[in-house]
């Protein structure tokens, strides 16, 4: 009787076991019938939820990518600035840091848009002040400290002269911590860019160290940076608005130095688009005349300032190990460098392939860009967002590039745009035979769909006007109801 029981109990359990399968099999049929057409059912629903999203008004100040992706109209504004920056230092033409080249292309865009720009910053007495032909640039020139940074005590002054004199300003812009945070920390309508956190700049310590040849003796950096880190956290919150300049620093200054999301805006840089543009007519006419034979089957293209920095220690030996070990590729490569520094002599001991071009004009920088296949920069610096890549993609050209985080979060997020190695010799070695043999073709649609991804985000026309939302947002003697923190999507 008891048997009987227990096996009417487990045939019981086992109909339940039954139906359960059943019932879950039929479930994944049919999820399997709606998904399996085309499109998966994840992206399907983030393609939906994404149409929504541009249906209704975004939130600029808590949009979480970069406002490059954004369309702003290209009319100037109604409503025009008074803009305050402070930066440490004002480039001339063609010698530019890249914390500079951004200051530069930014307000000079900004003031051609009708905005009243006052700039201060630092004079050198070596060299005479650039002058622009506009009537609402203007220039507040202060002695530097002796570590050459802004004596904040004088800016300060000035900057309080011109808010009290007419017109208060409206929105005050700070490039790196031109403006120390104790003045910054009052100011409501401020925006500071960060070129470089040292967070990011853990991972060069890392890699300089790993380089570092055992007969040279153990840097702190790596030790001391972290500290740095932890100061870094301590202080920027005296700074209300932050603009990150790749999609990675965006990410750690929400989530590592804790600044709320609606304080922390990610603006890629640009560059002018006027200037690097593709023109290949205009990149044979250079390569004919440097002498770069027909029968090289693949130029590339180094430019920057050559120090160990900046990767060319790693470059000239990957080099210089190929240009040995294989005949074929020595034969059908050619290097164009365009920069000076320690390595330039160096990479002229290669021999005949590697051209040195020295320091070169925009102009002639653009035609540079147009005469290679690929653009290379072996950076060690993970900091800011390069500048040299956007260019070279503007160019219509494909990049190779070191895997740091601005790099592949934001301009190499792809094998189709371009290759990315570790910053080890033997990495870049293989990668550079890679592109190699891809060959031109490959490397032409690579350097179109780089193009493609250049003209959307990486304009200087796009960084200006993303910018001048943001300023607008923040600024001061606001009227909320004006709405420049909304965004409606053009499209829908
Ligand atoms: C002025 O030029 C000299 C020599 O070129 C240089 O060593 C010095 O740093 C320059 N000073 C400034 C303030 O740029
Ligand atoms: C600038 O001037 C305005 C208007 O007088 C004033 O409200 C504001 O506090 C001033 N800003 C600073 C930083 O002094
Ligand atoms: C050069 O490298 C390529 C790619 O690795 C290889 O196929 C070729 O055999 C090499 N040629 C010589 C001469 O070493
Ligand atoms: C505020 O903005 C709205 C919309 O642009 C405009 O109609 C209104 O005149 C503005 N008010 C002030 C005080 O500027």
């Amino acid at each position: 009787m008891a048997n009987n029981h227990n096996t009417i109990l487990s045939f019981r359990a086992l109909c339940v076991i039954i139906f359960i399968l059943c019932a879950f099999s039929f479930i994944s049929f049919l999820y399997w019938c709606h998904c399996s057409d085309s499109v998966p059912c994840y992206s399907r629903y983030q393609a939906t939820e994404h149409k929504q999203n541009l249906n209704q008004p975004i939130n600029l100040l808590t949009f979480p990518s970069a406002w490059n992706h954004l369309s702003f109209s290209s009319e100037p504004p109604a409503k025009l600035l008074k803009i305050a920056l402070f930066v440490k230092k004002w480039p001339d033409k063609s010698h530019a840091g890249g914390l500079e080249r951004h200051a530069l292309t930014l307000h000079l865009a900004l003031s051609k848009r009708g905005h009243e720009l006052h700039i201060f910053t630092t004079f050198s007495s070596n060299s005479s002040f650039p002058r622009y032909p506009l009537r609402n640039l203007y220039f507040h020139l202060s002695k530097p400290t002796a570590a050459g940074f802004l004596d904040q005590a004088s800016v300060w002054k000035q900057f309080q002269t011109q808010n009290s004199s007419g017109r208060p300003f409206d929105v005050v812009h700070t490039e790196s911590v031109g403006l120390r945070h104790t003045r910054s920390r009052y100011l409501t309508n401020l925006a500071v860019s960060w070129h470089g956190i040292a967070y990011e700049t853990i991972h060069s310590d890392i890699i300089q160290e790993i380089l570092r040849p055992p007969k040279e003796q153990q840097a702190h950096a790596l030790t001391e940076r972290a500290m740095k880190v932890v100061e870094e956290v301590n202080f920027f919150p005296r700074y209300a608005h932050h603009v990150a300049t790749s999609d990675h620093a965006g990410d750690v200054l929400k989530r590592i130095y804790m600044i709320p999301e609606e304080r922390v805006h990610i603006i890629l840089n640009g560059v002018d688009e006027e200037i690097f543009k593709p023109a290949d007519a205009k990149g044979n006419e250079f390569k004919r005349k440097f002498g770069i034979p027909v029968s090289k089957l693949l130029v590339l293209g180094l430019a920057g300032r050559l120090v160990k920095d900046k990767g060319h220690s790693l470059m000239f030996e990957a080099l210089r190990e190929m240009f040995k070990e294989n005949d074929t590729f020595r034969e059908t490569s050619a290097v164009l460098v365009a920069g000076d520094g320690p390595w330039a002599a160096r990479y002229r001991d290669l021999g005949v392939n590697v051209l040195v071009l020295g320091p070169l004009e925009q102009a002639q920088l653009a035609r540079f860009y147009n005469a290679i296949d690929i653009f290379i920069n072996p950076t060690l610096r993970a900091q800011g967002l390069d500048h040299t890549l956007l260019e070279a993609m503007l160019s219509g050209k494909p990049a190779m590039a070191t895997r740091l985080a601005s790099i592949t979060g934001s301009v190499i997020v792809g094998t189709e745009i371009g290759y990315t190695f570790s910053p080890t010799v033997s990495s870049l070695k293989e990668t550079l035979y890679r592109a190699w043999l891809d060959g031109r073709g490959v490397l032409q649609k690579k350097g179109q769909v780089a193009f493609q991804r250049g003209i959307e985000l990486f304009t200087a026309t796009k960084m200006a006007a993303a910018y001048e939302r943001l300023f607008l947002c923040i600024s001061d003697g606001g009227n909320k109801s004006d709405n420049y923190c909304q965004y409606h999507s053009p499209r829908y």
